[in-house]
């Protein structure tokens, strides 16, 4: 019988489809080993043109698995279908079964989600935009770029927001995307081959790189240790690094500058100006900002005042990555403004940081609290609102690209890290990130503020001042 619940779907990361068909089939009672998942691409043969008629009830599925399955439809695990279909199977008799954290499908899937998010995120950091002259005038921005997973149409919102203003095409080997400042189209996949790279493209675009080139931007050992060498090979900067770096940033520029003039490149360099702060970077950021006050990913909105976003400059070196708004912070709709906010001030005070200079976030957008009386009581996020909140701060960080990100305790760690890790363990020493940033993990000020023996309290309020020190120097070692 098993025919009889073959399910094709439309594309590698046809999520609706397997949304649509495992919905059916779990509401029908189809257990998961009487299912074939396939892809083939072909329209006819879509499982959701044929009549089903589901006989079962309907079931509430949690928002968590939902997020988590739009990922892990994005692997190239040829099972991925089947085991969020036994996972579905599951939730249908125990909504809480993603909970179980012993659960080996539950890490099989968390980690496939993972592998696909790390992916994404190379992609958003290692795209890099090639300009070229089309035969009708209009200048186009191309990239090449080679996913290990189908995640170009799930990555793609991310640019579309960024270079709003542009007119580009992403080429990797599965499909095409182009952006006419309007709409985002697709085409077939294309090889390395095809796609321009050479000169004299190469030439301008490597010259070009060179003029806005910010070694403060760029950490090269980390970078060459996270970037896959296959990246490289579509990254012009990286035959630059060395020299770049090796020689005074202020009379290299003026000499790149002088042949930037002198080659016509300034078209080029002034679309680099409108992608820079007070530009594109600007606007995409006040978009996600909008978008993320209506968030409902999970179901702290519903409590909650309002969206806490992250705040500061977009061209911060260091972002602080706290855990989740408290009550104050619900009311004013601003980071680190209540007790927790206060202790943080002080400590950045005493280590020399402006808090005017650095970027403050929080890993969990929406306040969480019990209600006791008229106090409402924070309440720690679990993985599943850590995990769904997780979307807006790789945004943010995407964006903003810090070179040191402070985890303030350890959701924040967890957040950033996406793993989890101890504080003691890892505190007072560099992690790399795959965008070529580093981690830095400390306490969170609201633990200073428990501590009740005045002697301690001291003694840790020293040390988390002493942290943020070492991650000032290490920002402005990384500066110059
Ligand atoms: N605690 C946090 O983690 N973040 C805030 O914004 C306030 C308190």
């Amino acid at each position: 019988m098993i025919d009889a619940h073959r399910v094709t779907l439309a594309s590698e990361d046809d999520f609706d489809g397997w949304r649509d068909a495992a919905r059916d089939l779990a509401e029908a009672g189809v257990p998961p080993d009487a299912i074939v998942w396939r892809v083939d691409g072909s329209e006819d043969d879509l499982f959701a043109k044929e009549a089903r008629q589901p006989t079962g009830a309907s079931f509430p599925v949690p928002r968590p698995f939902i997020d988590l399955a739009k990922s892990v439809v994005c692997h190239t695990d040829p099972e991925r279908f089947a085991l969020l279909y036994a996972m579905l199977w599951k939730l249908r008799s125990n909504r809480h079964a993603m909970e179980d954290r012993a659960d080996p499908l539950v890490d099989r899937l968390e980690n496939l989600a993972k592998e696909v998010r790390r992916d994404v995120h190379k992609m958003h950091a290692f795209v890099r935009f090639r300009v070229v002259e089309q035969p009708d005038g209009m200048t186009r921005f191309i990239a090449f770029f080679e996913p290990d997973h189908h995640i170009v149409r799930h990555a793609a919102g991310f640019f579309v927001r960024r270079f709003t203003n542009m007119r580009w095409s992403i080429l990797t080997p599965e499909l095409s995307i182009h952006w006419d400042g309007e709409t985002l189209s697709e085409g077939p996949g294309t090889t390395r081959a095809e796609a321009p790279g050479g000169d004299p493209l190469e030439a301008m675009w490597t010259t070009y790189y060179a003029s806005i080139f910010n070694p403060a931007r760029l950490k090269v050992g980390a970078m060459l240790k996270e970037m896959p060498k296959k990246y490289w090979r579509n990254m012009p900067e990286t035959s630059l690094v060395q020299p770049l770096i090796a020689s005074a940033r202020n009379r290299e520029l003026e000499m790149i500058d002088r042949a930037a003039a002198k080659e016509g490149l300034r078209e080029a360099l002034e679309a680099e100006r409108r992608i820079e702060p007070g530009g594109n970077l600007r606007k995409s950021w006040e978009a996600l900002f909008k978008e993320a006050r209506g968030c409902t990913r999970c179901d702290l909105y519903k409590r909650a005042n309002q969206t806490v976003f992250g705040e500061g400059p977009l061209d911060a070196s260091i972002m602080f990555v706290g855990e989740q708004p408290g009550d104050q912070e619900d009311v004013a709709g601003r980071p680190f403004v209540g007790p927790a906010g206060q202790v943080f001030d002080e400590a950045l005070e005493r280590a020399g940081i402006p808090r005017s200079e650095v970027y403050v976030t929080n890993a969990v957008k929406h306040f969480k609290f019990e209600q006791r009386g008229k106090k409402r009581i924070h309440s720690k996020p679990n993985a599943g609102e850590i995990e769904a909140c997780r979307w807006w701060i790789d945004q943010e960080r995407s964006l903003i690209r810090p070179p040191v990100t402070v985890a303030l305790g350890a959701t924040a760690a967890r957040s950033i890290l996406d793993k989890v890790v101890t504080i003691s363990r890892v505190r007072g020493s560099p992690i790399a990130l795959p965008d070529g940033g580093e981690c830095w993990v400390t306490v969170h000020p609201s633990f200073l503020l428990r501590i009740p023996e005045p002697d301690r309290k001291r003694e840790e309020r020293a040390k988390f001042v002493d942290d943020l020190k070492r991650v000032r120097d290490r920002a402005a070692e990384l500066a110059s």
